[in-house]
C-alpha cells in the first residue's frame, strides 16, 4: 500500500507571501448552556481541545446564566454564533431566549431532546419540546438530539443514590431501554455545533443493545461488587416512595410521567443516530459499568459502615 503521509514539511518553499494563520474554519463563538450538567461538562472541553472558541454557562459556569433572570442573557449571547441549548424544567422562557439569541446573531442551535417527545409534547419536562418548536419557528440552522435515558444517570444522576442503598424502585416493569452513553452524546453534540451538513435534522440517539432496569443494575452490581437489586413498583407506589422522600409533589408527579412513559415502551428501539454522526457504533452499556466501577463510582461501603 502507498503511504501518501507526508514525511517532511520543513524544505518545501514557501509559495508567496505567509498568509498567516488559516481563517478559523468553523462555528466562531459557542455557547454551551447547562455547562456543569452531565452533557454540558462533556461537550465544553471536548470544544477547546478542537480549538474552538467556548463561553460555558450556567449559574454555577464560568460565565453567569440564569433562565429566570432576563439580565443574565444578553450579555452571554453577545458574539455568539453556535449555541448548546439545555432546556429548563420551566418552559416559560424558552422563546424568547431564542428569538432573543437569534436576533443577537446566533446562527446554530442544536438543542438537547428527549427521545419520544414527538409523542410526549409538553405532557411532562416540557422545556424539550418548547425548544425544539422554539428553534424551528426562528429562521435559524437547527438539529435536535432527541437522546434515549442516560447510562450515567446510574452514577451522575438519580439513580445513583438509590443504586448505594441497596435498592432501585422504578415504574418501568420489564421494559428495556438502551441508554445513550453521555460520552458518546458529547461527540455528537460537538460534531453537529462544529460540522457543516446536519441543518434542520432530528437526530435519535440510542446506545448499541437494549436491556431491562433489572439487567443494567444486575451489571453495576457485579461489576461494583456492591449488593443492589431492581424492583418493578407501580406508578402509585413509585409515587408515594419519591413524595415520602422529600421529593416535591410536582417533580414527583413529573419523574412518575417519565418512567410510566419509559415503561410504555418509546424508548425501546434502537436507533442508528451515533452511526448517522459519528460514523461509528455507539458505546456499549458494559463499557460504561467496567469504566465507571474502575473510577469507583459504586464503590463498596467501608467495611463496618
Ligand atoms: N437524564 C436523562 O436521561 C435525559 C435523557 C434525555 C434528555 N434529557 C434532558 O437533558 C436535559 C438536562 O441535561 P444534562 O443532563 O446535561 O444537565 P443536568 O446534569 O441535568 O444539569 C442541569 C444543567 O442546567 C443548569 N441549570 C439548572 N437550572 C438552571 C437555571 N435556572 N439557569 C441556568 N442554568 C441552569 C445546571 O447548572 P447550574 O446549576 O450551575 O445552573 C446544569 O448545568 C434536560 O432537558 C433533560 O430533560 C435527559
Amino acid at each position: 500500500m502507498t503511504n501518501t503521509t507526508p514525511t517532511t514539511t520543513t524544505s518545501a518553499p514557501a509559495p508567496g507571501p505567509d498568509p498567516g494563520p488559516d481563517p478559523a474554519p468553523g462555528p466562531g463563538l459557542v455557547l454551551v448552556l447547562g455547562a456543569t450538567g452531565k452533557t454540558g461538562r462533556r461537550i465544553v472541553p471536548r470544544l477547546r481541545a478542537a480549538g474552538h472558541e467556548v463561553r460555558a454557562a450556567s449559574r454555577s459556569a464560568d460565565t453567569f446564566f440564569d433562565w429566570n433572570e432576563r439580565s443574565t442573557w444578553a450579555p452571554v449571547l453577545s458574539g455568539v454564533t453556535a449555541l448548546y441549548l439545555v432546556a429548563p424544567e420551566d418552559p416559560d422562557p424558552v422563546t424568547d431566549f431564542v428569538t432573543e439569541a437569534a436576533a443577537a446573531g446566533v446562527r446554530r442551535f442544536v438543542v438537547l431532546s428527549g427521545r419520544g417527545v414527538d409523542v410526549s409534547g409538553e405532557s411532562f419536562l416540557p422545556g424539550m419540546a418548547r425548544a425544539e418548536a422554539a428553534v424551528r419557528t426562528a429562521g435559524v440552522d437547527w438539529t435536535v438530539i432527541r437522546a434515549n435515558n442516560f447510562a450515567q444517570n446510574f452514577d451522575e444522576d438519580y439513580a445513583h443514590a438509590p443504586l448505594l442503598a441497596g435498592r432501585l424502585a422504578l415504574p418501568v416493569g420489564d421494559v428495556a431501554e438502551p441508554f445513550i452513553d453521555v460520552e458518546d452524546l458529547a461527540d455528537v453534540a460537538v460534531a453537529l455545533l462544529t460540522e457543516d451538513g446536519h441543518t434542520h435534522r432530528v437526530y435519535e440517539l440510542s446506545g448499541p443493545r437494549a436491556l431491562t432496569y433489572a439487567e443494567a443494575v444486575a451489571e453495576i452490581a457485579a461489576a461494583s461488587g456492591r449488593p443492589m437489586r431492581f424492583e418493578a413498583v407501580t406508578a402509585e407506589r413509585f409515587l408515594a416512595e419519591t413524595l415520602a422522600a422529600g421529593v416535591p409533589e410536582p417533580l414527583a408527579r413529573e419523574l412518575t410521567a417519565v418512567f410510566t412513559f419509559t415503561a410504555e415502551g418509546h424508548l425501546s428501539p434502537l436507533t442508528t443516530g451515533v452511526r448517522d454522526v459519528l460514523g461509528r457504533e455507539p458505546r456499549d452499556f458494559t463499557e460504561y459499568v467496567r469504566e465507571a466501577a474502575a473510577r469507583g463510582a459504586w464503590a463498596p461501603a467501608p467495611s463496618g459502615a
